[in-house]
């Protein structure tokens, strides 16, 4: 059984938080910066799906498919035009860890998606940047631009023939966009509307070319993994939950903020250890577990393990990674209707459940 090492100061994910600025192109090379896209290079497709098979790693958007799994479908070679998207819409309220990774980390995101792309043999990419996030964008442009002058992006990457660019696009402020096909009809300058499926978004996404979409932190460890070798990273989880997670912790905590942890530890833990508590020595009341989309713990599930295995056993999940803590001061019923009133006023409209089934009710 994997063991959880040393729990609480694990840093593989948020390894270079802190430790450059986004024009410091520089500093990220010395940091180990586009090793992961030397080794993929270098080693091949088939390397990069038994290192992320070893990882165990899943996709970190919400959805939890495993990533190998994924990324074994997509792979093509020049047959074709295909076309990669890094999601950065993080619409799922309470969730803020992708922000915290584009803010600290932005070239490990753009070697993530440099990656996925080598994968699918395309030649162009997407970062979809939440709307929220545009005061980063022109950040972003620069990482692009500075990449592209060292060699890690544009044409012939690192003298291998492979050519590949990435394009910086603006959410339309809409939660549903954070899902695949209503994400690609707002790139296409629609409505963002779900659409019907099949076809699904990998045989026919952005502007009907098979499309290969990920989020961002699922490209940032895809980029660590390669870098550090997945038996190094699969040393740290536990059971089948492999390796670390980013959590953003919100609510009635004394620490609110993101957290890199191993899986494994108990929600207790992550509250006390990691949090710093709550708020005036108070009790637990409820968890809600990835995103207002996500299932409520009760406080007598305080001993589970935050692992997928675990959660998923409760029926609960973790979903986006997001954890909001309440005390014995919040009103379960209240705080429902609050939830509800987002998804009302998140509706796109388009299937019946959610059009007729969501209802505004007021603050009493
Ligand atoms: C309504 C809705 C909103 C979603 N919002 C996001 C989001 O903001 N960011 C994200 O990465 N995934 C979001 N997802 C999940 C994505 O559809 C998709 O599963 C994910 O981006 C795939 O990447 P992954 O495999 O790396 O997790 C959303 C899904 C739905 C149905």
């Amino acid at each position: 059984m994997r063991i959880i090492n040393n729990k609480f100061n694990i840093k593989m994910i948020s390894e270079n938080f802190g430790r450059y600025k986004y024009n410091e192109v520089d500093k990220y090379i010395e940091l180990g910066g586009f090793i992961g896209l030397k080794v993929a290079l270098e080693k091949g497709k088939q390397h990069v799906i038994d290192e992320l098979k070893i990882s165990g790693l899943r996709g970190r958007g919400g959805a939890a498919f495993p990533t190998w799994q994924k990324w074994e479908g997509g792979i093509r070679e020049l047959d074709e035009e295909t076309f990669v998207i890094c999601n950065a819409d993080e619409g799922e309220p309470d969730t803020f860890k992708d922000r915290e990774l584009i803010a600290k980390d932005p070239y490990k995101v753009i070697e993530g998606l440099t990656i996925s792309g080598y994968m699918r043999s395309a030649k162009t990419g997407a970062i979809y940047l939440r709307e929220e996030y545009t005061y980063m964008k022109h950040e972003l442009e620069t990482v692009l631009e500075l990449s592209r002058e060292k060699g890690y992006l544009g044409k012939n990457i690192l003298g291998t023939g492979f050519d590949f660019d990435i394009k910086v696009f603006s959410g339309v402020g809409a939660y549903i966009c954070g899902e695949g096909s209503a994400l690609i009809e707002s790139m296409e300058g629609k409505a963002g509307k779900p659409r019907l499926k099949p076809p699904r978004i990998g045989s026919k996404g952005y502007l009907q070319m098979p499309t290969q979409f990920n989020n961002v932190e699922s490209l940032a460890v895809v980029a660590t993994i390669l870098k550090m070798g997945a038996s190094e990273y699969a040393k740290y989880g536990y059971g089948d939950s492999i390796g670390t997670k980013l959590i953003s912790i919100c609510g009635n905590v004394n620490k609110p903020g993101v957290y890199e942890i191993p899986f494994g530890l108990t929600l207790r833990e992550i509250i006390e250890n990691v949090a710093g508590g709550i708020e005036n020595n108070k009790k637990v009341k409820f968890l809600q577990l990835g995103g207002v989309s996500g299932p409520l713990a009760p406080e007598s599930l305080l001993d589970t393990r935050y692992t997928y295995e675990d959660l998923w056993d409760l029926d609960l999940g973790i979903g986006s990674g997001a954890i909001l803590v309440a005390d014995e001061d919040m009103s379960v019923i209240e705080y429902i209707k609050l939830a509800n009133n987002f998804f009302h006023h998140e509706s796109c409209g388009k299937c019946i459940p959610c059009r007729e089934g969501v209802h505004v009710y007021k603050k009493k």
